[in-house]
């Protein structure tokens, strides 16, 4: 089984040389990828894959159900690296819809360590509730599958990172899509934000209180 893996990758690679013959040499040198991808660590929604980028042009995390904790100290290394070093001018939480990480925080089965993870998600729908009450199951996985996005949108926004990044005048927009994988298409929900004036003024940084390297 794993003998074929590395044989379809002697062939992936070959057939990139191929086309672009220096291509692995020249990205051996640097990486300057323009796009922060946030989504979530289900194999069927492979980043690279669904939006047609080649190596060296999307920085990428994932995760289980694309979630943002700003105690994630990973998921937090890897936006600042990304803004502060490679400069990435996009950052991407794409979720999907019928995440198996949402359905299972819509449920009460115990899962085990995961359950914790998911919290985040529990959180969203008791503080939606409401909308949920008309809805049938698949619907409202679906509505969960949303506003998490959006809420993990938010959660990117506020971070110290990317608000001091908009203090520095650094061009960043951060973006809220989906992913389905009943038809491979991704919808864009219109939640781009590109200043800190789009932001709830309770999470806002000060700009003047800014550490000071000098
Ligand atoms: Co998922």
């Amino acid at each position: 089984m794993l003998d074929d893996l590395l044989d379809n990758n002697r062939a992936w690679a070959q057939d990139i040389e191929s086309e672009n013959p220096g291509f692995f040499e020249k990205l051996s040198q640097q990486q300057s990828p323009e796009y922060l991808w946030i989504g979530c660590a289900d194999s069927r929604v492979p980043a690279n894959e669904i939006v047609g980028l080649l190596p060296g042009e999307l920085f990428v995390h994932r995760n289980v159900a694309n979630i943002v904790a700003h105690t994630d100290f990973n998921c937090l290394s890897v936006i600042q690296f990304a803004v502060d070093v490679l400069r990435i001018k996009h950052i991407i939480v794409c979720g999907h819809y019928g995440c198996g990480g949402v359905k299972a925080a819509l449920n009460n089965n115990k899962h085990g360590l995961i359950d914790n993870w998911l919290r985040e998600i529990k959180d969203i729908y008791h503080h939606h509730e409401t909308r949920f009450r008309p809805l049938d199951e698949e619907a409202r996985v679906d509505l969960l599958c949303e506003l998490n996005v959006a809420e993990q949108v938010r959660n990117v926004c506020h971070t110290t990172i990317v608000q001091d990044a908009w203090d520095r005048g650094q061009e960043l927009a951060v973006h809220g899509w989906i992913y389905s994988i009943r038809d491979g298409l991704i919808r864009d929900l219109q939640l781009t934000v590109n200043g800190k004036d789009q932001i709830d003024p309770i999470y806002r940084t000060d700009p003047a209180e800014l550490p000071n390297a000098s």
